[in-house]
């Protein structure tokens, strides 16, 4: 059976890599989460003087981007990659809200975009990978056989997101994730550089109303037709 590639994008907290993750576990394909990686260089760069407080030296940080190494490795137990920053696994750290403050300013940037998407693109050349993000449908991958785009209200997807940074013991309130996934979305959108947008092609889920069980039956009977149908 030949492989395809299968590109999932939408806004913040829509659900993309939980539902990236288990079809790529019913594939047989990897998943790499393309979000982790623009998250790892926001971390980087709030360790190094980069980021801090309210400043942010850009120039500091494109200068230094040859020293920022990223990966990701699978562990067995989670069954999923973890993202590792200069040989460090950084999978907790960089989920925090200070992070999520951040990222979307540091992933406007064209020499950050270009590192990272030629990293994605060699992660994917073998085919057989699910990856999502905000422009994999349109820069990372656009011959992709099956792209996806995942919708939810605002709301509905900073319930989700605090649930989740609650679960982690992290002490946010409810109306910074609120602002958090309203501003990201709009820099996200705006953004010069591979603004986040519908891919012509791409089917559009909207997830307000769907269980976890029903979306992921939805997207697998997709990702099986797609396989048949090239
Ligand atoms: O998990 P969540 O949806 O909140 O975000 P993420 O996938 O971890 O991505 C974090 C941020 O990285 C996004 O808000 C974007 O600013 C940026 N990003 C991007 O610009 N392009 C991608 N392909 C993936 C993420």
């Amino acid at each position: 059976m030949k492989k395809i590639t299968i590109a999932i994008d939408g806004f913040s907290s829509t659900g993309k890599s939980t539902v990236a993750k288990q079809l790529a576990k019913a594939l047989g394909y990897v998943y790499v989460d393309s979000g982790a990686m623009y998250r790892a260089v926001t971390y980087y760069a709030m360790q190094n003087d980069i980021i801090s407080n309210d400043s942010f030296n850009v120039e500091k940080l494109i200068s230094e981007l040859n020293e920022v190494k990223i990966c990701f490795k699978y562990n067995d137990r989670l069954g999923f990659a973890e993202v590792y920053l200069n040989g460090i696994n950084v999978e907790k750290e960089v989920r925090t809200l200070e992070v999520s403050q951040w990222v979307s300013k540091v992933a406007e940037i064209s020499e950050v975009r270009k590192m990272l998407v030629r990293q994605q693109q060699q992660m994917g050349q073998e085919k057989g990978v699910v990856m999502d993000g905000r422009d994999i449908g349109t820069v990372v991958f656009p011959d992709a056989e099956l792209k996806l785009f995942m919708t939810a209200s605002a709301e509905t997807r900073a319930k989700r997101r605090y649930k989740e940074l609650l679960e982690r013991n992290e002490k946010v309130s409810y109306e910074d994730v609120l602002s958090n996934v309203e501003s990201r979305d709009l820099i996200d959108s705006t953004r010069e550089d591979s603004p986040l947008i519908k891919a012509d092609d791409a089917i559009e889920i909207d997830n307000s109303n769907l269980n976890l069980e029903e979306q992921f039956e939805k997207l697998y009977n997709l990702a099986q037709n797609a396989i048949n149908h090239q």
